[in-house]
């Protein structure tokens, strides 16, 4: 394929019909750093700025609608802006209430209640961001255990927080590699890379460290790493060698938690954690997030602790703020009540997509495979990866093979369709991203004849 060519031709009627988002982001690379806050959000050329998000779409400032499969991070598992949480949060500032006061107020109780009541654990602690939520749960692992080391996955992303910036989406023969500047010294010593799905690399390295370690930190779910399931004998075998040597099995879950069911993942493969970090949709699209676990680890971020072991997860500003809470609750509630309609529909809507996208691609002579299906653990999965593959490889089951350019061609994906989806009215994320409640089943039909019809138009450049 002349992708040079396809790529050329896809920016150029980009270009055409984004005038207004390109002459805002010619503004706003003056004013910010690559003209915003976010590097995923700001795709080559630029990005298009959002004017109106309702349900399944999104309106952009030079009047393009998308069907969007980005709904928000993944945390808007109903579709943007559902009025069950607008509403509450206009009765909530109607009453000239919601800002910061600095108060702890009632509500944070009650989000706390509703997440402790879906899971088994102790205590919870919110916070402002996963990032900030998985950074306290390595600080709370080491200063309860005492030790210095810890495992990370390979592909797992926990944020941009010291702990965990190595090994994300570098590849070099693996992802293990530091993958960024300004950490504290020894830190890439400190971080052991495990493979994901891998029972016997687990194996080995909790044999020669697993003495010296304070965390194992995995997503049961891996998100940015290929949309992956944890194997469910990978995940036992994870609690059985963390009991073993005393390490603190970290999950997390600021992907996983409330997209599959009402509840964590965890409760799906059986595995109890001693923390759960949560975020993304506990807020109901408010910034909330939250670390949950065992009591006798949680404690020592506590008010009375006051030996070494103290951990300064002490709280923001903008912690468990008012209108987060309110939009938390909301959202959650009606997730739960609503559980039994929600996730087999959207899950059976994942399915489809992530069936047909493949038979379509194969069709037209593509090796593509698609990545998302929890079946059996959790047979609701309404996240759809799409990886196009050099033609040796017949799975994606690890991030190994989602970052090796060798395995998966990541610019026909990120880069190409990303933009031949745009052009068809669909803006998808890491090949297509999830399905929210607000998605009509006419737009998924809708999102798949785009897809026959990008493979139709890419032979024309094989
Ligand atoms: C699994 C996982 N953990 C942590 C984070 C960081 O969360 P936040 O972006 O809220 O800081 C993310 C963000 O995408 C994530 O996917």
């Amino acid at each position: 394929m002349d992708k040079e060519a396809l790529l050329e031709d896809l920016i150029q009627n980009y270009r055409q019909t984004h005038k207004k988002s390109e002459s805002l982001y010619q503004r706003s690379i003056q004013n910010q750093i690559s003209g915003g806050s976010h590097n995923l959000r700001l795709f080559a050329p630029f990005p298009f700025y959002d004017d109106y998000c309702s349900g399944s779409t999104v309106t952009d400032i030079d009047g393009n609608t998308y069907v969007d499969f980005w709904q928000g991070h993944f945390a808007n598992i109903l579709g943007h802006n559902p009025p069950v949480v607008i509403k509450t949060l206009i009765d909530f500032f109607g009453k000239g209430q919601g800002l910061a006061t600095g108060f702890p107020g009632f509500l944070q109780n009650e989000l706390a209640e509703i997440i402790l009541s879906r899971m088994h654990a102790d205590k919870i602690r919110f916070t402002t961001s996963g990032t900030l939520a998985s950074m306290y749960a390595i600080m709370l692992a080491k200063a309860y255990t005492q030790r210095d080391f810890l495992f990370k996955v390979g592909g797992g992303w926990h944020g941009a927080q010291p702990y965990a910036l190595k090994g994300i989406s570098v590849y070099d023969m693996g992802l293990n590699r530091i993958e960024s500047a300004g950490l504290p010294a020894g830190i890439d010593t400190s971080i052991i890379m495990t493979k994901f799905n891998n029972v016997d690399d687990l194996d080995a390295k909790f044999s020669e460290f697993g003495k010296n370690a304070a965390c194992l930190i995995v997503e049961p779910f891996i998100g940015a790493g290929g949309f992956i399931f944890g194997q469910p004998e990978y995940i036992q075998r994870a609690r059985e060698l963390c009991d073993l040597y005393g390490v603190v099995l970290i999950f997390d879950e600021v992907v996983s938690g409330f997209r599959f069911h009402a509840g964590p993942l965890q409760t799906l493969y059986g595995v109890i954690p001693d923390l759960t970090v949560l975020g993304k949709a506990i807020g109901g699209g408010m910034p909330v997030s939250a670390l949950a676990g065992k009591e006798e680890i949680m404690a020592l971020c506590g008010t009375d602790v006051k030996d070494i072991q103290k951990v300064k997860f002490e709280g923001g500003t903008f912690s468990a703020h008012p209108a987060s809470m309110q939009a938390g609750i909301s959202f959650l509630q009606y997730l739960i009540s609503h559980e039994e309609e929600i996730y087999p529909r959207i899950g059976r809507l994942g399915e489809r997509v992530r069936n047909q996208v493949e038979e379509i691609f194969r069709s037209h002579g593509f090796h593509v495979r698609c990545t998302g299906d929890g079946a059996p653990t959790a047979k609701n999965s309404s996240i759809i990866g799409v990886h196009f593959l050099h033609s040796s490889v017949e799975h994606i089951t690890s991030p190994e093979e989602t970052w090796n350019p060798e395995v998966s061609d990541f610019k026909l994906r990120e880069k190409i369709f990303k933009l031949s989806m745009l052009e068809e009215g669909f803006n998808i994320f890491h090949g297509y991203g999830t399905i929210a409640v607000a998605h009509s089943d006419e737009e998924i039909e809708a999102s798949l004849k785009a897809v026959d019809r990008i493979a139709v138009k890419w032979q024309k450049y094989i």
